[in-house]
């Protein structure tokens, strides 16, 4: 795996970076809280990667930068190894820490480019509609193989959602976004993730298939089932998922709580 940017890249990068040129880059995403985008760049010769940012703005992010525990190098790290034992992610391409003109540094992780793609909610949401329930039995398979390969791997991860779920332009699904997932050491943390990322899998379902709540009662059926859940552990989800859904108010349109089997 090649962990260095070419040089003209590299200086692309860091001019684009400084704000002094923006030519050759397409902002596709803001990230929230003004912690970075994600761009793609365009090359000479018509390909593109993706070039997802980090700033490090004050003194904390800073030292976490130079002790190697950033967000951007756990991302990169977890990305690497996943990556490593197959799990159907981009290529990880390489991952830098760029100083930047106006005071600190920036940390980018450069990845395979995966094209046009779309959330894998909004395309369940899509064959809902057209009511194509073979294909989102074999699309919610899937989900379900790569959450079992992440976690046979040993790893947790709380962002185990929908959103983090992108199906590519030739139609594969590639899981991104590991900046949260972890391989804890202690079974009591282990425990309490894993019940977090599958009530996220969960609660993203009820909102990528609403009103259809009878759907996402499969879903939870066919992951219970998958995982072999026992029923505390069923009852921990269950209280998660409706947790987190009653945070939404009426008005927002969303499902506040459903009743999921226990
Ligand atoms: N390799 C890729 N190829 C194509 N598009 C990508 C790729 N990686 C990310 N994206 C696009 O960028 C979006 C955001 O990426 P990502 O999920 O990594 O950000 P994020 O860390 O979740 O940000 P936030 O925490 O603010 O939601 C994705 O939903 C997707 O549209
Ligand atoms: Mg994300």
């Amino acid at each position: 795996m090649n962990h260095f940017l070419a040089p003209e890249a590299k200086k692309r990068l860091q001019k684009y970076l400084n704000g002094e040129q923006k030519r050759g880059f397409d902002c596709l995403y803001k990230r929230l809280g003004g912690r970075g985008e994600v761009l793609r760049m365009l090359h000479d010769d018509g390909s593109s990667t993706i070039v997802k940012v980090w700033h490090c703005k004050n003194l904390y992010e800073q030292i976490k930068n130079a002790l190697r525990m950033s967000n951007g190098r756990r991302e990169w790290d977890m990305h690497c190894q996943l990556y490593a034992h197959k799990v159907p992610v981009p290529v990880p391409l390489c991952f830098e820490n760029l100083p930047v003109s106006h005071g600190g540094s920036c940390e980018v992780m450069v990845m395979e480019d995966l094209g046009e793609t779309k959330p894998v909610g909004h395309y369940l949401n899509f064959l809902r509609l057209k009511k194509k329930d073979d294909v989102i039995a074999s699309v919610e398979d899937e989900l379900l193989d790569i959450t079992e390969n992440i976690v046979g791997l040993g790893f947790v991860d709380i962002d185990n959602h929908l959103r983090n779920f992108l199906v590519a332009s030739t139609g594969r699904l590639v899981r991104i976004d590991f900046e949260v997932a972890c391989r804890p050491l202690l079974q009591l943390v282990s425990k309490k993730k894993y019940a977090q990322m599958m009530a996220r899998l969960i609660e993203s379902h009820v909102y990528a298939m609403q009103p259809e709540a009878d759907r996402t009662i499969i879903f939870a059926k066919k992951l219970y089932h998958r995982f072999h859940m026992d029923n505390n552990l069923k009852a921990t989800i269950s209280a998660l998922v409706n947790q987190r859904l009653s945070k939404h108010s009426a008005s927002e349109n969303i499902l506040c709580s459903i009743k999921l089997p226990v």
